[in-house]
């Protein structure tokens, strides 16, 4: 197995307080975090609606934060352009959503943005298998999306194990982020199977404050007791 760097945490704004946007930023970023989850959705591939490239963009003046776009929108190679242009370091997009995958992968690196493929719990690995050498990320969800606080899915953490040899075997740097239900009781858990980078809204926002969420996060992802 390759000796990769700490656990990131990535928390996911859907559980931010929306009308503070720019201060829940800046408050991430004043508390040691590098990078922030941004969730799209566009009541169509997910039924909820969030919010789209002019938020980005407006918020992107102000964070220096690593903003990781996770689109949950339909054909979402329509909008490739508009998110790195709003300031996107990372567009994810989903394998049930686009027919032409690597196209859009290819799309997205040539736009400048690290590329990512996320996988609905019940889609199989072999859909990204060939993209693996030109994918800077593959999101395993946890959850079903559209909504923040659901529960985790038990089987996705022999999916992250499985992908984790996948890309290992194929000398992909591919990082494997889970996204949904994250919490600290399954860190430890979803880290010694092989993620990298951990979503979290809920159990992350409801618990201030961030520079302690993020710390008892990392005590759990090294398997430590957290110090009191
Ligand atoms: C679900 C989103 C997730 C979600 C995570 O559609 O992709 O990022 O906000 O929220 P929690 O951690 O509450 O499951
Ligand atoms: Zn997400």
């Amino acid at each position: 197995m390759n000796t990769r760097q700490d656990m990131i945490l990535s928390p996911s704004l859907l559980s931010s307080d929306f009308s503070r946007l720019a201060d829940e930023l800046a408050a991430l970023e004043a508390a040691g975090l590098k990078w922030v989850h941004w969730d799209v959705m566009d009541g169509a591939f997910v039924p909820n609606i969030t919010f789209g490239p002019p938020v980005i963009r407006a918020c992107r003046r102000n964070s220096g934060l690593f903003f990781d776009v996770h689109l949950m929108i339909e054909n979402p190679g329509r909008f490739v352009g508009e998110f790195a242009r709003a300031g996107a370091d990372l567009i994810c997009v989903h394998a049930e959503a686009e027919t032409h995958l690597e196209r859009t992968v290819s799309l997205i690196r040539t736009c400048g943005a690290k590329a990512a493929v996320a996988l609905n719990p019940h889609t199989p690995l072999d859909v990204v298998e060939y993209l693996l050498p030109q994918l800077d990320m593959v999101l395993v969800m946890s959850v079903n999306p559209g909504f923040g606080g659901q529960s985790f899915i038990p089987f996705c953490v022999d999916k992250v194990r499985h992908l984790r040899a996948m890309i290992d075997a194929c000398g992909s740097q591919a990082l494997i982020q889970v996204d949904g239900g994250v919490a600290l009781a399954n860190t430890r858990e979803l880290t010694l199977a092989g993620a990298d980078v951990l979503v979290s809204g809920s159990a992350f926002f409801s618990q201030p404050p961030y520079a302690e969420r993020l710390r008892l996060f990392q005590a759990a992802a090294a398997g430590q007791e957290p110090a009191a």
